[in-house]
């Protein structure tokens, strides 16, 4: 059966654009709350195939997107390698921080296949449940935004403590990235085997760096992973999501081979329309504070994205995960204008 996302991913074109939402499983959704509850904890939730399933499935239950991104977290890497990863109510993720390439020889050689395998079985169950004409994407973090939770110990505005790491011991550093990387094409690749069509690479806090860190840090490593990626799985696209790269949007398209990328909210709509979506697809972006907002200022949000770019290729979503205090009517209200466009 024909899917649209993954044509528009493959170089093709929709009459009215794709959709889906970066965080789309979630606590703004009552049943994914209802699951959870019933899980325990978030990371019990990630590593119960079942209940991992039917949290990736209830979105698209609700509101016909046509992708489902796999439910896990980026942090599940990290866990798979022996750091140990956990999620405090209220106050986000919690590592047993990495703060020099010292720490390097905690980390395991290759990923532990009983958490790893976890998450195969739970790709396996959604590809089984998946709607026709649903598009499956896997996921993993970006060498540079993991390593920030992984050296720092937290997320927030933290990414100081990877930057410091970086500057103090750039060949230290520069080891872990490696580490990152090749665990990231072996998990892709898991997730490729179970039965996702397509995967995205997040790059949260691509937005920080200097130039050359940039390059050597986000793009360079990006770069090896798609390629290693593409290597053992030719046909299957990635998107990658570096938030907050504005111009370096180029750099990124040109240094990694990614056959889409993921746009913020301040993606700067004419460059990005001349210089970015010509060459590969582009994904966003509209402001999940305008969503939240609601009302008049949603659908200007929603104008905003389609007409910049629903006339080529588009897959439209967010600038960034929807918060848990979005109604559910707003994303009722958002789906609806994008299927009533037309090009
Ligand atoms: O629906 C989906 O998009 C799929 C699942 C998904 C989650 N996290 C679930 C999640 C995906 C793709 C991610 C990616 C992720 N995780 C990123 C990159 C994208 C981004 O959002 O910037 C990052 C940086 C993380 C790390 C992470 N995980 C943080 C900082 C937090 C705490 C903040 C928060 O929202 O609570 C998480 C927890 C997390 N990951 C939740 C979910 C649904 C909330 C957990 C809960 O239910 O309490």
């Amino acid at each position: 059966m024909h899917k649209p996302l993954l044509d528009v991913l493959k170089g093709g074109h929709a009459a009215s654009p794709p959709i889906w939402m970066m965080r789309q499983a979630g606590r703004y959704l009552p049943e994914y709350r209802a699951t959870r509850e019933q899980a325990g904890s978030f990371l019990n939730l990630c590593f119960n195939p079942e209940l991992a399933a039917e949290v990736t499935l209830q979105p698209l239950r609700r509101f016909g997107f046509d992708g489902a991104i796999l439910f896990s977290d980026i942090l599940v890497l990290p866990h798979a390698l022996g750091q140990t990863v956990a999620f405090e109510a209220g106050e986000g993720p919690r590592l047993d921080p990495l703060v020099d390439a010292s720490g390097l020889s905690r980390l395991a050689a290759s990923l532990d296949e009983a958490i790893v395998g976890k998450v195969y079985e739970a790709v396996a169950r959604i590809h089984e449940q998946l709607p026709a004409g649903t598009t499956f994407i896997g996921f993993c973090g970006a060498p540079w935004t993991v390593a920030t939770y992984m050296v720092a110990g937290k997320g927030g505005d933290d990414q100081v403590a990877a930057r410091l790491f970086a500057y103090r011991d750039p060949q230290g550093f520069a080891r872990l990235i490696d580490i990152i990387v090749e665990a990231s094409i072996t998990y892709l690749l898991g997730q490729i085997r179970a039965g996702v069509d397509a995967v995205q690479i997040f790059d949260t806090w691509a937005g920080v760096l200097p130039a050359d860190e940039f390059r050597r840090w986000c793009v360079e490593p990006i770069g090896r992973i798609v390629a290693g990626v593409k290597a053992a799985a030719p046909g299957i696209p990635v998107i990658v999501f570096p938030k907050g790269a504005g111009l370096r949007l180029k750099a990124v398209v040109e240094g990694t081979g990614a056959d889409a990328v993921g746009l913020d909210w301040t993606a700067d709509a004419g460059f990005v329309a001349q210089s970015i979506q010509p060459n590969v697809a582009v994904q966003g972006n509209v402001d999940p504070i305008a969503l939240l907002a609601g009302g008049e200022a949603l659908d200007r949000a929603v104008d905003a994205t389609l007409e910049a770019f629903g006339r080529g290729r588009l897959i439209f979503n967010l600038g960034h995960g929807i918060l848990p205090p979005t109604p559910i009517a707003h994303v009722e209200r958002m789906v609806a204008r994008v299927r009533n466009w037309k090009a």
